[in-house]
């Protein structure tokens, strides 16, 4: 091992290589708390042929290594599955945001740049990066296209993978794959790109993107609405998307359960509708268009909702910092939760159609097999995608609750395949959702992948104990 250390360090150059406890502690405890795996080191290249390099020597030590970008996972998909033998390869010092075509609205980009850099950087070129996650100040390029984040706006512009138009990957014996083209055209063989979004870092690492990017609206219109059924809800969402399918770029979801934890735990908490109700959706439209009337459309849409009692209440963002204060009670969700303390996270999609049976017969199930567990559900409603997190009862022990996790996931998830969803709709497998994919992903399915791996990385080395 020593000697692999110090071939690292050569040809990783200063500061390279992290060895110090207190340094690589951090590198293997996931965001939610679950694992604390602290890497053999953590090696930190400045590119492509560094990458190359440390993957080689791991791969002739038969060292495995685990990708790791802004360590946001929900399911722990970027820290050891053991705890001082995997080397954790941290993406953070290739950073440099490469290049912005403002005529074919591409950027690339290294896979270190944190997804709000990158956004910031379209954004100064008058143009919009559409990928947006409540981690989006942290999680980087590479983490968001090797899981395939999803997040508020799917709904118009689909999940990262649809973003993606070129790739550069390194595999696991040092091989380096340049497909950094920009084109929207390029039908030949197969879509690799493809095979590396979503991958989970099992296939190779992802060193480098381009991304597709959109234009910059010209202007923005934000609501909060109150209802009182999820029903509703639905009700609403048609209406906007009759209304106008193009300019819909986010349509959120927020139960009563979830707004009463953010009411507890968010710092300066303020609802902007006069009273508390069951559900709230908080939505948005947007328009590239010079003079477009979005803020009659969205006055028209909402006062026939509240005429026909589809909403009880709604408020319009005036400005750019009210915009901002709806959107924080939406992304301040997660953490609201954390503090309250321990949940397990069902992140799950079913038709749209079926979202009202779905939160009806998981509030139920919840209260049948597992008592004082709260629901606290939100999410992407337009997407069908459901945060259907269950959080300890009240002053319950943290590790108690979290034992009978598998079960509760397990009793979520037998509804969810009953009503044709996924259990997985955008945080996808890492340590967290083994069990689940083993159980619920046909024999089949889970072969044709494992052969996939296989013809890449035979010893198994890249990001090991994820997804299988
Ligand atoms: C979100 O949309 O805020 C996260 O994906 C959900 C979660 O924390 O479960
Ligand atoms: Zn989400």
């Amino acid at each position: 091992m020593p000697d692999l250390i110090d071939q690292l360090a050569a040809a990783l150059g200063p500061g390279g290589v992290l060895v110090a406890a207190d340094e690589i502690a951090p590198y293997g405890a996931d965001w939610r708390g679950l694992f604390s795996n602290a890497p053999r080191a953590v090696l930190r290249p400045r590119d492509a042929a560094g990458v190359a390099a440390a993957l080689r020597l791991c791969a002739e030590a038969g060292v495995p290594v685990v990708p790791q970008g802004g360590n946001t996972s929900m399911v722990a998909g970027a820290v050891p599955a053991t705890a001082g033998r995997e080397m954790v390869l941290s993406l953070a010092r290739m950073n440099a945001v490469r290049a912005l075509d403002p005529a074919g609205l591409t950027i690339e980009l290294e896979a270190g740049v944190p997804l709000r850099a990158a956004q910031e950087a379209a954004r100064a070129a008058g143009a919009l990066l559409p990928l947006s996650i409540g981690s989006e100040g942290s999680a980087t390029i590479g983490g968001v296209i090797s899981t395939n984040a999803g997040g508020n706006n799917t709904l118009r512009f689909g999940n990262a993978r649809d973003l993606v138009l070129g790739l550069e990957v390194v595999l696991a014996d040092g091989t380096v794959w340049n497909g950094l083209r920009r084109l929207r055209k390029d039908n030949t063989g197969y879509a690799l790109r493809q095979l590396f979004a979503g991958a989970e870092g099992t296939l190779g690492i992802v060193t480098a993107a381009v991304l597709r990017l959109a234009r910059a609206p010209r202007q923005y219109q934000t609501c909060f609405c109150a209802l009182d059924s999820v029903a509703a809800v639905l009700d609403l969402f048609a209406r906007f998307r009759d209304e106008d399918e193009a300019a819909l770029y986010a349509f959120e979801y927020i139960s009563g359960a979830a707004m009463a934890v953010n009411a507890a735990h968010m710092p300066d908490f303020r609802l902007p509708l006069a009273a508390p109700a069951a559900h709230y959706v908080l939505l948005e439209l947007a328009s590239t268009r010079r003079g477009d009337r979005l803020r009659e459309t969205v006055e028209a849409v909402l006062a026939d909702a509240l005429e026909d009692g589809v909403i009880g209440d709604a408020a319009i963002a005036e400005s750019q910092g009210q915009r901002a204060a709806f959107w924080a009670l939406r992304e301040h969700l997660s953490e609201s939760q954390r503090r309250a303390g321990a949940s397990v996270k069902n992140d799950v999609s079913v038709p749209v159609a079926a979202v009202p049976a779905l939160l009806e017969r998981a509030e139920a199930m919840l209260a049948a097999r597992h008592r004082g567990a709260r629901m606290v559900a939100f999410g992407h409603i337009g997407d069908g995608n459901i945060h259907l997190n269950a959080l300890q009862p009240e002053g319950a022990d943290p590790a108690a609750f979290m034992a009978g996790a598998e079960a509760l996931m397990e009793d979520v998830n037998a509804i969810v395949m009953e009503l044709d969803g996924s259990f997985s709709a955008e945080h996808g497998i890492g340590l967290v959702k083994t069990g689940a994919f083993a159980h619920w992903r046909a024999a089949p399915e889970r072969e044709i992948m494992r052969r996939i791996r296989t013809a890449l990385d035979p010893a198994a080395t890249l990001n090991p104990g994820k997804l299988f």
